[in-house]
């Protein structure tokens, strides 16, 4: 088979790494790729969010299987186009993405559904929305702010006082910092505890839990900082208990799922629920209708039944056929980020050690590349999170050693990153 990965970041690196290993796959394409996708087949110059590109070069390819990477293609109605013509692609349909692109439309949803999640309130003038702030008991406090739309990341504002919720209105609605996806906010109630991430794969019909797995938002040790796009993961995430992972298939995963059936969404491809996890019992933060990025590094390396397989089951509805196996092993992946992120950062600093790096992981160890560009054959930054050294090992601890050996070996001007990935699987 032919398969096509849409995307450039760590996430694809790891997708096309774990297609190529599939017997049933001949050739690899990332579009556009990085030079981790390079590795595993051929980068095509495509941007993700050129459809009319990228199926064109589908058509050509007679690609079999296509996987896209980030939601802005899914939102964007990529399945929807290339199905139209007959390709087989993963992913849901720009009905069914509408649960990420739109925080108004998942609150919502989740509400009338009784999916468990915090209390909201939806603004579509900032003049509403400043005035309900206005007349909020400051027991309340904090108080979460998002802007409805995509945001990279970046729409979501916890504010510990009156003044910061003015701020954030003002950001997201006045400045319009995010264009128009601050039309409209979602201002919801503050919720304690544990994050984890729940990833599940579906057909419309069978939901099937992945392994368990917890990202690292914060920039710094300890939940320090402000949030990026995630500084490391691990899995399985010893906070999701048997127990309560088949609680939130009762009470989350299947009832999303069958919701936006009922809703004539119907879903399929991967669906991630961002948890929130206090006294055993999960809430919802946000649903994603794509893979994690990082928590994809360390679930692949963990993941022993054909990825192939799998996309396929959820593409033709036969996905209760498959059954998921897993190592038993812990994997871990330490993001490495560019100096300043996740503000501005530096871009274009060499990067060494690479290969060293996975030496002394001694086939246990995967660098995946994700803001990285190779020039005249050097490896070069080229965004905020640059790569995610992802380690299997017989338990937490040993994942963790492996992880930071490698990354200790790899440098480049004004590296960071979490020196405690994992550190909350340890305490438990
Ligand atoms: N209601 C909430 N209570 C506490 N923290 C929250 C809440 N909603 C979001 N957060 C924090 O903000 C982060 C980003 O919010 P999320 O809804 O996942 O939006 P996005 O990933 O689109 O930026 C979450 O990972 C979590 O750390
Ligand atoms: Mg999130």
């Amino acid at each position: 088979m032919k398969v096509l990965v849409v995307g450039a970041g760590g996430r694809e690196d790891a997708l096309a790494w774990k297609l190529k290993q599939s017997k049933k796959v001949s050739c690899v394409f990332t579009a556009p790729g990085n030079p981790g996708t390079a590795k595993h087949g051929t980068n095509v110059p495509i941007k993700a969010d050129d459809l009319e590109g990228l199926l064109a070069f589908a058509l050509k390819e007679k690609i079999d299987l296509t996987v896209i990477g980030p939601e802005l293609p899914l939102t964007l109605g990529i399945v929807d186009l290339f199905e139209a013509k007959g390709l087989k692609v993963f992913g849901p349909s720009k009905l069914g993405a509408e649960l990420e692109r739109s925080k108004v439309f998942s609150k919502k949803l989740m509400i009338d559904y009784n999916i468990p999640t915090a209390k909201y309130y939806e603004f579509t003038t900032a003049e509403k929305a400043l005035n309900h702030i206005r007349n909020l008991d400051k027991n309340n406090l904090p108080i979460v702010i998002k802007a409805d739309g995509l945001a990279a990341g970046k729409g979501v504002f916890i504010c510990q006082s009156l003044d910061d919720a003015t701020e954030a209105i003002k950001i997201i609605m006045e400045k319009k910092e995010f264009g128009s996806a601050g039309d409209t906010i979602v201002i919801e109630d503050f919720l304690e505890g544990e994050e984890a991430s729940f990833i599940a794969v579906t057909d419309g019909n069978t939901v099937t839990p992945f392994a368990s797995s917890q990202d690292h938002k914060p920039v710094f040790d300890t939940d320090q900082g402000p949030n990026t796009g995630g500084m490391g993961a691990y899995s399985p995430a010893p906070v999701v208990t048997p127990e309560l992972s088949k609680e939130i298939m009762e009470k989350i995963m299947i009832p999303a799922v069958r919701a936006m059936d009922s809703e004539g969404r119907p879903f399929k491809g991967v669906l991630y629920a961002g948890l929130m996890i206090k006294n055993g019992k999960a809430k919802v933060l946000e649903f994603n209708c794509r893979f994690g990025d990082p928590e994809t590094q360390p679930l692949l390396m963990r993941l022993r039944t054909d990825i192939v397989d799998i996309m396929l089951a959820s593409i033709d509805g036969t996905l209760d056929k498959i059954t998921l196996e897993w190592d038993k092993r812990t994997a871990l992946c330490v993001v490495m980020a560019s100096e300043g992120y996740p503000s501005d950062y530096t871009k274009g600093v060499l990067i060494s050690g690479l290969e060293i790096a996975e030496q002394e992981g001694s086939g246990e160890v995967v660098v995946f590349h994700a803001g990285t560009t190779e020039q005249y054959g050097k490896i070069l930054t080229s965004g905020g999170r640059v790569l995610g050294v992802t380690a299997l090992g017989s338990d937490i601890a040993s994942a963790i050693k492996k992880a930071y050996a490698s990354t200790e070996k790899i440098k480049f001007k004004g590296a960071h990153y979490r020196a405690d990935i994992g550190q909350k699987a340890v305490s438990r």
